[in-house]
């Protein structure tokens, strides 16, 4: 591979959708932010320079960043942010990866603005394993707040209660023709006819999990988290905040006298309120030249989408995922298991800090959980105390390995739903062989939850609803050709089994991927410890890592 250099300036930028002008925190003034390309075996070094008055981080979403932790980004996990003025080169290679990640802030919720594409093609002359596409696209879901992303978190988290939602989804950016104020502001995707295009999906939306559908046409899913999977075909797509998706999209063989629109809304199951709005794209064919006077057009075709709750149409779309599994590109799923944990996932309450009553349930304060442990963010970086030795003060190692107190997950929550405050670790040998079963608590409501594991894929070995049943469900799993993947979705009111291979030293988070949840607390991390060997450990850490 070769290395290639990428400079990434935060900062302020005005920007005007529906009518509504704000400064916004951008990469390089752009909204969603520049294009990072790369192939697999490359060495990226992205210098990331501070023009805000906040501090920041940027994260590699699904680089699996091995033995390179202090590039992965997670403020005050892997790294100190960068502070007011000051920059941070993010350094890298990218190995045994290709596929669509994207790469976003990775502090307080500054993430809604500051995200863009992470695309890693083929090493050279390593052909897809499916047709070569005639053009490729890369499609981002974002959501646009008319306030300041950072004002509604810091009022949601001062006052307990459940945050403003956006105001709308955007494709690239744009909200499109179906929001006041907005027509203006298309998305349009032009196609010749007859031809096959690779449409790369990410959703970089803070809190919303999307249905997303173009009208007339079927889409093939080829990848999934930048891992190929056996490719079928669907009417829609469901996208996970964190999750990416690569389908081809194969036009009409001849001109269509239509255009069509390709649209997003939310899957939702929980109980607090969402943005239930629509965000339209259009696809536009190119007539032949020598017609372009002759057609007149018919009007705009809508698609169909799942009604906002169908459980069972997520269900089935997470249920054709499947690894490619062959001989070029093996499922390598961890037929031994080391350690088995269940994590229960879900909201709960703290007590009420300031001295009026909190908006939250009963007068709590929101808070969200991972085996009843909400995650206190320390004040310096995890990985810093990890590797010199020195976690005294800063983390412990006594994350529960499963539930404190068992209860009926899916049935009547227990009396106290107030959870515990810590910044706790599970520490793994070098290797460990990982079986994570993750499991709904629906405390506050079921609901489905997109887990994220920074510094590995894992495996989705099995998925249902109800109480997981340790005796039962495990004959179940699929240890042939599971999907592969960085983020999953946790059935509302159901869990999901997980299997990993603990081979990348380091501290790695782990939290859903609905920013809010996360800034509740259903947040932990891993602590890998080094292998024997020189290359089993941890780089050490580069000269310009920032300082708290
Ligand atoms: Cu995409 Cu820890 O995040």
């Amino acid at each position: 591979g070769i290395t290639r250099h990428y400079e990434l300036h935060v900062k302020l930028q005005n920007v005007t959708r529906l009518c509504h002008t704000k400064s916004m925190v951008t990469v390089n003034g752009q909204y969603p932010g520049p294009r990072i390309v790369a192939r697999e075996g490359d060495r990226l070094m992205i210098k990331v320079v501070n023009h805000i008055q906040n501090n920041i981080s940027i994260h590699w979403h699904g680089i699996r960043q091995l033995r390179s932790g202090w590039a992965d980004g997670p403020a005050y996990i892997t790294q100190c942010p960068i502070q007011t003025g000051q920059s941070y080169v993010y350094n890298y290679t990218i190995t045994g990866q290709r596929g669509t990640l994207f790469y976003h802030a990775h502090i307080s919720w500054l993430r809604s603005t500051v995200h863009g594409p992470l695309i890693i093609l083929p090493k050279l002359g390593a052909p897809y394993p499916f047709a070569k596409p005639h053009k490729e696209f890369p499609i981002l879901f974002g959501e646009w707040f008319n306030a300041d992303p950072e004002a509604i978190i810091s009022q949601a988290l001062q006052t307990g209660g459940g945050p403003n939602v956006s105001e709308a989804y955007t494709i690239n950016g744009l909200p499109g023709p179906l929001y006041n104020c907005s027509a203006k502001d298309t998305y349009k995707l032009k196609v010749k006819p007859g031809k096959t295009y690779l449409l790369r999906f990410i959703n970089a939306a803070l809190n919303d999990e999307l249905f997303f559908s173009i009208a007339n046409h079927t889409l093939t899913v080829v990848e999934a988290d930048a891992i190929y999977v056996k490719p079928f075909e669907t009417e829609t797509i469901l996208i996970s905040p964190g999750q990416t998706t690569n389908v081809l999209l194969k036009t009409k063989s001849h001109f269509p006298n239509a255009t069509f629109f390709m649209t997003a809304r939310p899957y939702a199951t929980g109980l607090g309120t969402f943005d239930n709005s629509t965000v339209a794209g259009i696809l536009e064919y190119e007539a032949p030249p020598n017609t372009l006077h002759s057609i007149k057009k018919l009007p705009l075709i809508k698609p169909i989408l799942p009604s906002l709750n169908d459980t069972s149409y997520a269900t089935n779309f997470s249920n054709k995922l499947r690894s490619l599994a062959n001989a070029q590109y093996p499922a390598n799923v961890p037929q031994q298991v080391d350690k088995h944990f269940l994590f229960t996932i879900g909201l709960g309450t703290n007590p009420c800090s300031n001295n009026q009553t909190c908006q939250g349930p009963n007068g709590t304060m929101f808070a969200a959980s991972v085996n009843n442990v909400s995650f206190a963010m320390p004040s310096t970086a995890l990985l810093q105390a990890h590797f010199t030795g020195q976690s005294n003060g800063v983390y412990s190692s006594d994350f529960p390995t499963n539930p404190i107190v068992p209860f009926n997950y899916t049935g009547n929550p227990p009396n106290n739903t107030m959870v515990s405050n810590g910044t706790k670790l599970v520490v793994l040998p070098y290797n460990t062989s990982v079986e994570l079963v993750l499991q709904d608590t629906s405390i506050l409501g079921a609901e489905s939850h997109p887990l994220h594991l920074h510094g590995f894929n894992f495996f989705v070995v099995g998925q249902g609803f109800g109480n997981f049943d340790p005796n039962k469900d495990p004959a179940n799993f699929n240890l042939v050709d599971p999907i592969e993947r960085n983020t999953v979705g946790v059935p509302s009111g159901g869990w999901v089994a997980i299997r990993f291979l603990a081979d990348n030293p380091g501290v790695w988070f782990m939290h859903c991927h609905l920013e809010v949840h996360t800034s509740w607390g259903l947040k932990m991390a891993w602590g890998v410890l080094n292998g024997k060997l020189p290359n089993q450990k941890l780089l050490p850490p580069p000269a310009d890592l920032p300082k708290c």
